[in-house]
This record gives structure tokens, C-alpha cells and sequence, in this order.
């Protein structure tokens, strides 16, 4: 199984998939995936917040979700992350490829390298998320009818409260384009393990002080998040050999133990 979608809010289910649920039983606790397979593809499909949206940001199990990703044989993560607009130019209900992030989540267990029996990594992230994955997206975007930006900086908060107008002030200086959740430490893990990530965010809200009231598009968006859904797995499926160094980020200190 070398493929996977990570969902987050409003994504569901993918379309022409039919799923059947499975608990993975990783070291960090077991992680809920649903396996899926269409003319011949098969596709884990992973929902962040459970399918049900169950879990709060803070309480999500990244390291068991992605460990069980690489236990089931993935190499390959697309994902989708809700966010708000920090910056004009992704308005609501607007696409962006993330290519950079800022982090200011606190107390998510962030390595599968924590020192001692599990060994100690220094993670390369002057690409944090896989270019060759990237390209791809945005090649098949307009079959999809669908715009992306190409470049988006994400700045992870850690949530569940959304932000202050003057902690958006100040991400907006820092250089941050869009701010969600969720997006870290996934993408971190993920390239612990030498599993390619790449991300396409979508816009449901201005960010906090932007406008007068915050107002959420979600409901408006499905028709949009479908196709979204559709063209990630059509980036997997016509992916083929990745020509870019995620492979090669890790800097090992010290080997974890057997
Ligand atoms: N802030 C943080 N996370 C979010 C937002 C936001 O405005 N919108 C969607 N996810």
C-alpha cells in the first residue's frame, strides 16, 4: 500500500472510494485508517480529527497516525489542511500548495527520535515538503478545474482556540501566508520516516482581526474539497518515480535500537 491521503476538516470520504476501516497498533497506540481500493488503485485514507471529528488538534495522535501509514507499507502522503487567510492573496475559499511553515504548536510529541533506545535524528527541512509531489499537483490542478497558489508559508498554532488579531499581526510579519492547526509536527514525522509529504491548504475564514466578524465559508466549499479530493489521488496515481531529496533529510546522531 504506497499511498495515502491525510484529510482534515470537511474532507470525509474521496470520491469513488468505498473504505473499510482498520485499527493499525503502533508503538505510540493505535491509529484508526480506512483502506480503499478503485480500478486497481488502493489508497489509505486517513481522517485527521477521525471521521466522525472527534478529536481536537491538540489531542490528534501524530506519531501513531503516521508510524501506522509506514507500517502499512506508504511512501507517499497528500494531504489537506483547513486554515485561515493570513495573507490577502489566498481569500477564502482559495487553494495554496504549502511550502514552508512556521511552528508555534507546544507540548505535541514532534520526533520518533527522543533520545536513548529511540535513537537521535537532526532533520534536514530546507524542503519540508516534497517538491516532486508538489509539481505534480499543481500540473493536474486546472484538469480539475481547480486554481492552487503556488507557494504558501502555514503557520501551525496549537489550537482548539483560534487566534488574536494581534497574534495574526505579528504571524503576518513573520511572513506567515496561511494559520491552521494541524499541519505540525505531521509533516515532520512523516519525513522522519523518509515518507514523501506534500500539502495543499484551503482557505475557510479570514484570519482573526482581518475582517469584522470571522466568517466561516466551510459550508460553501464541498464542491470544491471533492475535487480537491480528487485530484490528490489522481497525483497519486500518475506519480511516478520522485525526483527530489526527502530521502535523504535525515542526519542520524545515533541509531534507535532494534
Ligand atoms: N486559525 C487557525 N486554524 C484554522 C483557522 C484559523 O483562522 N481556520 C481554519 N483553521
Amino acid at each position: 500500500m504506497n499511498s495515502a491521503i491525510i484529510a482534515g476538516t470537511g474532507i470525509y470520504e474521496i470520491p469513488g472510494f468505498e473504505f473499510e476501516k482498520k485499527q493499525v497498533e503502533t508503538p505510540y497506540g493505535p491509529a484508526l485508517v480506512n483502506i480503499g481500493r478503485k480500478d486497481g488503485f488502493d489508497l489509505v485514507f486517513l481522517g485527521r480529527h477521525g471521521l466522525d471529528h472527534t478529536t481536537p488538534p491538540h489531542k490528534i495522535n501524530f506519531r501513531a497516525n503516521i508510524k501506522a501509514l509506514q507500517i502499512l507499507g506508504v511512501k507517499r502522503v497528500l494531504v489537506t489542511n483547513a486554515v485561515g487567510s493570513i495573507n490577502r492573496e489566498i481569500p477564502p475559499m482559495g487553494l495554496a500548495l504549502l511550502t514552508d511553515f512556521l511552528d508555534f504548536t507546544n507540548g505535541r510529541s514532534f520526533s520518533f527520535y527522543d533520545g536513548e533506545k529511540s535513537g537521535l535524528t537532526h532533520t534536514n527541512m530546507d524542503v519540508p515538503y516534497c517538491p516532486a509531489m508538489s509539481r505534480k499537483i499543481l500540473e493536474l490542478a486546472p484538469t480539475f478545474n481547480l486554481q492552487i497558489r503556488s507557494h504558501a508559508v502555514y503557520v501551525a498554532t496549537n489550537g482548539p482556540r483560534f487566534e488574536t488579531p494581534a497574534e495574526i499581526r505579528m504571524y503576518d510579519r513573520l511572513g506567515g501566508d496561511v494559520v491552521g492547526m494541524t499541519g505540525v509536527p505531521e509533516v515532520v514525522l512523516a519525513r522522519e520516516l523518509n515518507i514523501h509529504y506534500a500539502a495543499v491548504a484551503y482557505s475557510i475564514n479570514w484570519a482573526a482581526g482581518l475582517e469584522e466578524n470571522m466568517e466561516f465559508v466551510s459550508g460553501k466549499m464541498s464542491e470544491i474539497r471533492q475535487r480537491l479530493a480528487s485530484l490528490l489521488v489522481r497525483t497519486l496515481q500518475e506519480l511516478e518515480s520522485l525526483d527530489c531529496s526527502c530521502e535523504k533529510a535525515l542526519m542520524v546522531m545515533h541509531p534507535p535500537e532494534a
